[in-house]
């Protein structure tokens, strides 16, 4: 049974909020999982009070929620909602707060306080909650929830883990990747660890390389302000794409408990073998998207796009090539890709086995055979698809792809949002799917050298039109010419 919380959250009016806690709570309300007495209280500057914060929750769930806003659904949920005004910066908001959350008795003891603010003010928020003792574990749970991005490189990461440190336990940090809250993400272990027949072939004998890539068909919308001090690497690469690598290539854990499966995670980390700054360009690819057109609109190039610095080099576009320095893995290598204003909005994890070693249909018309794919599609559509080679039906000998689904393909089959999983595990206590301070650490440690050249060398970046797949040089990164990117499911691109 999950106990009762009082879930606070800063930036209650904030896009994050608005765009994916309050709607992922909505539907876990709809699920019938939140505990009985939970309240969310808003923390925001607005002038507001409860019933107000409740009409604008309301309209903003009218268009977010599945099927549309269920009002009896919305009834129960709207009684758990609080607001409370703030100003982060204001030392005597904590002691009012502090106040409030002790002697309302509709708020339960338990307390989860949620960072939907910008990462910059983690620190202080942390310090400030700890300053009126609401870090404190003496009536109930106390847990801080915050996301990515963790830091900017490895030293940022670690002063900030630091300050979080003098007043928290790891025990008590919930550090959001939402990649692990998405159900295709999650089903790589239930895949690997759940199947016997995968696990003989899963090594450096069989795999030729992997592929874990991410496209999007959207710039950088309004988010110039972060985006273009961070960059490609470090938004989508450091995070998302390194610990989907993470899941691909572990070892089985001792037991599903969070420590286990995040020590294994950490090993792969630790394993991948250091870039040396001499060797960055030859492991790593950056691009800029120009003008260009994507779903018959015409764009704005990176450079136009409002709020970015007019000589930017910052990379809306980047691919690497990693080695993870085990048995399992010594020399088969991972590409990493990822990019803004790409051709089409798809997630993959594409596994590519070696040719069979004898090759025996050389004398007939099976001339070329195609090696296996194992393809993993996490979005837009939820897939498993193994390509296997069999004969075509007629006289002669000719060989055929043909595609094993292993879901049905549908998009959002089952519609959930991965802030759904991870909220109920925040409550829940479970910090599995979420990362331990190690984890990003030597995470920032396999892109850190990347990150040094890139920012010394800021007078030139390759660019690709918007709406394709990203510049071709970036091809010069596969160590044989018969490896490619798959882009899609289907690769009909
Ligand atoms: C975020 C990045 O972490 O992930 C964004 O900051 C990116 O730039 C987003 O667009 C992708 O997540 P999703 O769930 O939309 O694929």
């Amino acid at each position: 049974m999950i106990e009762p919380c009082t879930f606070v959250t800063f930036g209650a009016t904030g896009n994050l909020s608005r765009n994916k806690l309050l709607p992922a709570l909505y539907h876990l309300e709809q699920a019938g999982r939140l505990p009985e007495k939970m309240a969310v209280v808003g923390i925001g500057r607005r002038d507001w009070d409860d019933e107000a914060w409740r009409r604008e929750v309301e309209q903003d769930l009218a268009s977010r929620a599945r099927g549309g806003l269920d009002p009896e659904v919305f009834q129960r949920f709207r009684q758990r909602l609080r607001f409370f005004r703030g100003d982060l910066s204001d030392a005597d908001m904590y002691r009012q707060l502090h106040d409030h959350l002790e002697q309302d008795p509709a708020l339960p003891d338990n307390i989860a306080f949620y960072m939907a603010i910008k990462p910059a003010d983690f620190a202080a928020v942390s310090n400030h909650l700890a300053e009126v003792g609401l870090n404190q574990e003496t009536n109930g749970w106390r847990r801080l929830v915050i996301e990515k991005p963790f830091g900017y490189d490895l030293e940022s990461a670690e002063i900030l883990n630091e300050r979080l440190h003098r007043h928290y336990g790891e025990h008590q940090l919930y550090r959001i990747d939402h990649y692990l809250g998405k159900g295709t993400i999650q089903n790589v272990l239930v895949f690997r660890f759940a199947n016997l027949m995968l696990e003989p072939l899963w090594n450096r004998n069989y795999i030729d390389h992997i592929q874990i890539i991410h496209s999007e068909s959207r710039g950088i919308e309004s988010r110039a302000g972060y985006y273009d001090t961070a960059g490609a690497l470090r938004d989508m690469i450091q995070s998302h794409l390194l610990q989907m690598l993470t899941l691909v290539a572990m070892e089985p854990p001792a037991n599903l408990d969070a420590e286990s499966l995040r020590d294994e995670k950490v090993k792969v980390l630790r394993s991948i073998r250091p870039i040396p700054q001499s060797a960055v360009h030859a492991h790593a690819f950056r691009g800029q998207y120009a003008r260009g057109v994507v779903n018959g609109e015409k764009v704005n190039g990176y450079l136009d796009e409002p709020g970015v610095a007019e000589n930017s080099t910052t990379e809306t576009f980047c691919a690497l090539r990693l080695f993870i320095d085990n048995w399992r893995w010594r020399n088969v290598p991972f590409y990493l890709r990822t990019g803004k204003r790409l051709a089409r909005d798809n997630s993959l994890i594409s596994i590519r086995f070696k040719h069979p070693p004898q090759q025996l249909f050389r004398e007939t018309p099976i001339d070329r055979i195609e090696p296996n794919w194992l393809l993993m599609n996490i979005q837009p559509n939820e897939c498993l698809r193994m390509e296997l080679q069999v004969k075509e039906p007629g006289l002669e000998l000719r060989a055929q792809t043909q595609r094993l689904d292993a879901s049905t393909c549908r998009v959002g089959q089952y519609d959930l949002d991965a802030y759904e999983a991870l909220l109920l595990d925040v409550i829940d206590g479970d910090s599995s799917l979420f990362l331990r301070y190690d984890e990003v650490s030597w995470a920032w440690k396999v892109v850190d050298p990347i990150l040094k050249v890139w920012s010394m060398e800021r007078d030139y970046i390759h660019t690709y039109p918007a709406g394709t797949w990203g510049p071709q040089e970036a091809n010069r990164l596969f160590v044989r010419d018969d490896q490619n990117w798959r882009n899609t499911l289907d690769d009909e691109d």
